[in-house]
């Protein structure tokens, strides 16, 4: 299979992008008729960013695991679509071909229909990074049900929050889940999620770690018992399968929890037609995916990077995906290097917290390891600052691979700036250019355009393209509000940004109080609510400040009442009230006791300040005369109580 809708120059580049915006529907399906459809769309797009409704290929039948298993059986049944790497480097590697994973699909999409689940049932996933987290996302998309995979970082009381957002009834989990030389003991926090629970019948549990687990009579189940018994029903002359569901290109396919401005997370809903084009085609044509190259993305699957770009994205394109448990400092700070030469990665895909990371270590964990199969480097996830780009181009790229800073969202579920590898040219700490389909567009705080080159404002995009989300699951006000309502008629990113004068845009960060820690999106709101959980705790600000290795810190600044320790176990109580609120990732890196917090006279904590003061810019505090009471920030910047 070659790609007829991968661009190969860049005039090839500029005439996509003319075409895509004078023409999307003309465009789209286009790129749409290389998939493998059961009735072809009757309208490739119909939208209004108001409600804000958009449809893509409606009328067309598809599923999702037929494009991106089944149609490849032929050709590729024997080549690896996963290859996955353990934990430890001395266990053995998985190599899933294209029939094992059609196989082991196939039988799981039946476990789930011998457990009662149906079309359109939402199943939450909480697995480690095994080939089996791939199976119950792929299996769950054989049948129609909408897989939510929530990420092993989250606490019970997260994935509680969760699983009734999504009224879900279904969960996949593992016993636990090897990170370096930790275990996550992830079903017994599925167990803690689940008390008081009462719509959960099922909970299918994989075993990794032979961590001992409970097992509730009625509730819950082996993985594996029930694969086996799933392949007696449906082997027949010794080939397992199992019947896709004909779904409609607009049903939906996941809901994926990500943290805004306001206090609970949203769940963002992608659909399937679109979903698929659009991974496949961006992709493909980003990191100028060849035929039987193997792409290395570095993401958790919990997170959009893991949905679109080691599942979905390349295994649409007939891909090899490499899958890594564990994490790039165990055994040592060279296992990324070390994956990269045992399976001749061609495309190393990462975020920049992991670079900055590892350039700390020197170049000592590079040696002895060849990378000379790398042609294509990615990042993702937060801005890049040039020392790491540099460090990324010359030491593991050796000069020779483009680099491409991919700009996107959980809400854009797939990449829509960045330079296209070798085609389109790189600038440090810049994304560049959009891929065709996107018409990214600059807004001051009245919401006027910017036009021209340079400018700055906030970053907006003018049309939908195939993968942009179309709801937040059972509230969809709440998704017009945050994306659709500070700009009429545009799509609203929560990103400020630069242009150059050749048009570049260069992310420079979130603006609203979404903090984003080594490449996770967490919402300073978030992190209050779960402070002021704690009993001695009468009020808190989290604000993010500059961290040399996670991009941003957490910082919190909390008024304390209590009377119970001293300061240092009050610190922690507080660290363990938000690891169980939120999660271990949402860990504030300082906490500040203060007297009080700076507010204006209506009664709004002044967060410029606070963030001044967490960058440790004391002397140059801005205009403060708004405040009800000054004293209160002399007090914080001076570190008294
Ligand atoms: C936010 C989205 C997209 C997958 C991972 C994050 C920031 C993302 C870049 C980049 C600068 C970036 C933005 C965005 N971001 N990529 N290449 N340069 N910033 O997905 O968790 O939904 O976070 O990550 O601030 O809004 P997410």
């Amino acid at each position: 299979m070659s790609y007829p809708y991968q661009f190969k120059s860049l005039d090839e580049y500029k005439v996509a992008y003319k075409k895509s915006t004078e023409d999307p529907s003309g465009f789209w399906s286009q790129v749409a008729e290389n998939f493998l459809w059961r009735k072809k769309w009757d309208k490739t797009l119909q939208w209004n960013f108001t409600e804000p409704s958009v449809k893509w290929f409606e009328g067309g039948k598809l599923n999702i695991t037929e494009n991106c298993i089944d149609r490849h059986l032929e050709e590729l049944g024997d080549k690896p679509a996963m290859i996955w790497e353990p934990n430890n480097p001395e266990d053995r590697v998985r190599v899933v071909t294209y029939n094992r994973l059609h196989k082991r699909v196939c039988q799981f999409a039946q476990v789930l229909k011998n457990n009662g689940v149906k079309k359109g049932d939402r199943v939450c996933i909480y697995m480690g990074m095994v080939p089996e987290l791939a199976y119950a996302v792929l299996g769950c998309a054989r049948i129609g049900a909408i897989h939510s995979v929530i990420f092993g970082g989250f606490s019970a009381q997260s994935i509680a929050d969760r699983l009734e957002d999504a009224s879900a009834e279904y969960i996949v989990t593992c016993d636990g889940a090897y990170r370096g030389e930790k275990i996550i003991p992830l079903k017994d926090v599925i167990d803690d999620a689940l008390i008081g629970n009462k719509t959960v019948k099922r909970v299918i549990v994989y075993t990794r770690t032979r961590t001992p687990v409970s097992m509730i009579k009625g509730r819950d189940v082996w993985w594996e018992d029930e694969m086996e018994h799933a392949e007696s029903q449906i082997e027949k002359d010794n080939v397992v399968s199992f019947p896709a569901v004909e779904m409609d290109a607009e049903d939906p396919l996941f809901i994926l929890y990500t943290s805004g401005s306001t206090g609970k997370p949203k769940g963002v809903v992608h659909t399937i037609g679109g979903y698929m084009v659009f991974t496949a085609y961006s992709f493909v044509n980003v990191f100028q995916y060849q035929k039987s190259q193997v792409h290395f993305c570095t993401a958790d699957i919990g997170w959009i990077t893991g949905h679109s770009y080691i599942v979905y994205g390349p295994l649409a394109a007939g891909g090899t995906s490499v899958m890594f448990e564990g994490i790039p400092t165990w055994p040592d700070a060279g296992r990324f290097w070390d994956i990269v030469d045992r399976h001749k990665v061609n495309i190393l895909y990462t975020a920049p917290t992991a670079i900055r990371s590892l350039m700390g270590f020197g170049l000592k964990p590079l040696e002895g390891k060849d990378l000379s199969s790398l042609k294509v480097l990615g990042t993702v996830g937060e801005p890049i600052n040039e020392e790491a780009w540099h460090w990324y181009d010359e030491n593991i790229g050796k000069g020779k691979c483009p680099i491409v800073d991919t700009w996107w969202q959980t809400e854009t579920g797939g990449i829509l700036i960045s330079n296209m590898a070798g085609i389109t040219p790189a600038k440090p700490t810049y994304a560049t250019l959009p891929l065709p389909g996107v018409e990214p567009l600059l807004v001051d705080e009245n919401g006027v355009e910017v036009k021209g080159n340079p400018a700055s404002g906030n970053l907006c995009i003018r049309a939908p393209w195939p993968s942009i989300l179309r709801t937040t699951y059972g509230d969809h006000d709440r998704c017009r509000q945050t994306y659709f309502s500070a700009y009429p008629n545009l799509y609203f990113t929560g990103d400020g940004a630069l242009r150059d004068e050749e048009g570049n845009y260069r992310i420079t960060g979130r603006v609203d109080d979404v903090l984003n820690v080594s490449g996770h999106r967490i919402g300073t709101a978030e992190v209050e609510n779960a402070i002021n959980m704690h009993s001695g705790v009468v009020e808190s600000a989290v604000v993010g400040y500059h961290h040399d290795v996670k991009g941003q810190g957490i910082y919190a600044y909390v008024i304390f009442q209590g009377t119970h320790g001293d300061e240092t176990s009050r610190r922690n109580d507080i660290l363990q009230t938000v690891s169980r609120i939120i999660g271990p990732i949402a860990k504030p890196d300082k906490i500040q006791f203060v007297a009080a917090l700076p507010k204006t006279r209506s009664g709004k904590i002044m967060r410029r300040i606070l963030r001044k003061i967490a960058e440790g810019e004391t002397s140059n505090l801005g205009d403060t005369t708004t405040l009800l009471d000054p004293t209160v920030v002399e007090a914080i910047a001076g570190g008294k109580l």
